[in-house]
């Protein structure tokens, strides 16, 4: 057969492990031909390609990033896209189309596969927020480099007697603040899932100081609503081609917040973009290879508009439009960790 394959979406370690899995199967044990497409759905619409050969693949397994670059174009936003991309992919003479992203990047595959396109999809965010899977690779990676970090302000807001606010990335859902937070021994975890009580939180530090533990740590999901306006700290109005504004500025504003009230110096930080850079973890690169050999096997049953998903420690499948209908979110069970780790006030 010969199968398209393309990143959408912003980037995420384990990239490279997925495509490195699907082509190494596909051409060893079945004989397939794949191209790959450049930045996501714009190569697609561009008819940008690059043929994805052994030689190609090898030694990118444990790289960061996609080999094949990726961008955020929602081709449903453009006039005849989806038009334009079922030419593309005739013109190709594709028999299977493998797209490896998070919600946005599938939904365009879901519009494809109702316009015919033979298409199957790979879950990918770091946020982890994609309905239907355990786990999307990525995160994991996300969330140990978040963790490290945690882990080095102790010593710094430690030796200051300090309290540092910590901003991680995660959108909408609190997975990344809630992981990285617990596991890093953060004083208080803010999710968006839960409206922030600033009062709370500064009895939560006040309780630890006067307690012997003159620091604190914070660790707050970028997407976390501000407590005041109970709005997303954004940087300005632009949204990009699905809509998303840049989520930015929780910590920043909550250290404000936290020196006025408690008087204890209080600084931020946002780790960004680091927890989506370097090499994936080794639970990433597995998980991201058996969704690749996953993917490819369900290419040659020919069950396409199924997206590969882990359930417990199962590699299974479901409809990609169950997968984009909502976005899965911390749920209470995790939300009481939290609860479960504060001191009683
Ligand atoms: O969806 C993944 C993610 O890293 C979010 O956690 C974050 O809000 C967003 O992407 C950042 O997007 P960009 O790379 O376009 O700035």
């Amino acid at each position: 057969m010969r199968i398209g394959v393309l990143t959408g979406g912003g980037d995420c370690p384990g990239l490279n492990a997925v495509i490195h899995a699907a082509v190494k199967k596909g051409i060893t044990h079945y004989g397939d031909e794949f191209v790959g497409f450049l930045e996501g759905w714009r190569g697609v619409l561009d008819n940008a390609t690059v043929p994805l050969t052994l030689e190609k693949v090898d030694g990118i397994l444990h790289l960061g990033g996609t080999i094949l670059r990726t961008s955020r174009t929602n081709v449903r936003k453009i006039e005849g896209g989806i038009e334009k991309c079922v030419q593309t992919l005739k013109a190709n003479k594709l028999d299977a189309l493998i797209a490896i992203g998070g919600d946005d990047t599938q939904s365009v595959t879901n519009a494809l596969i109702q316009a015919g396109v033979p298409g199957v999809g790979v879950p990918k965010t770091i946020d982890n927020d994609l309905n239907g899977t355990d786990v999307c690779f990525g995160f994991d990676t996300a969330v140990m480099i978040a963790t490290e970090a945690i882990d080095r302000l102790h010593t710094t807001a430690e030796s200051h007697n300090r309290v540092i606010v910590c901003e991680v990335m995660g959108r909408d859902a609190g997975w990344i603040a809630l992981t990285a937070g617990v596991a890093g021994g953060a004083h208080v975890v803010l999710v968006p899932e839960k409206p922030i009580d600033l009062d709370h939180v500064c009895a939560i530090l006040r309780h630890n100081h006067d307690h012997g533990k003159k620091y604190g740590i914070v660790v707050v999901a970028e997407g976390a609503k501000l407590p005041d306006s109970g709005a997303q700290a954004t940087r300005g109005s632009k949204v990009d081609s699905f809509g998303h504004p840049i989520l930015k500025g929780i910590a920043d504003h909550l250290a404000e917040e936290i020196e006025k009230l408690t008087g204890y110096e209080t600084r931020s930080v946002t780790l960004g973009h680091t927890q989506r850079g370097g090499t994936p973890t080794a639970y990433d690169r597995m998980l991201a290879t058996r969704y690749g050999l996953a993917a490819i096997d369900l290419v040659h049953q020919g069950r396409f508009g199924r997206l590969v998903v882990l359930h417990g420690t199962k590699i299974e499948d479901i409809p990609i439009a169950d997968a984009i209908s909502k976005n899965r979110t911390v749920d209470d069970s995790f939300l009481s960790i939290i609860q479960s780790l504060e001191p009683k006030l």
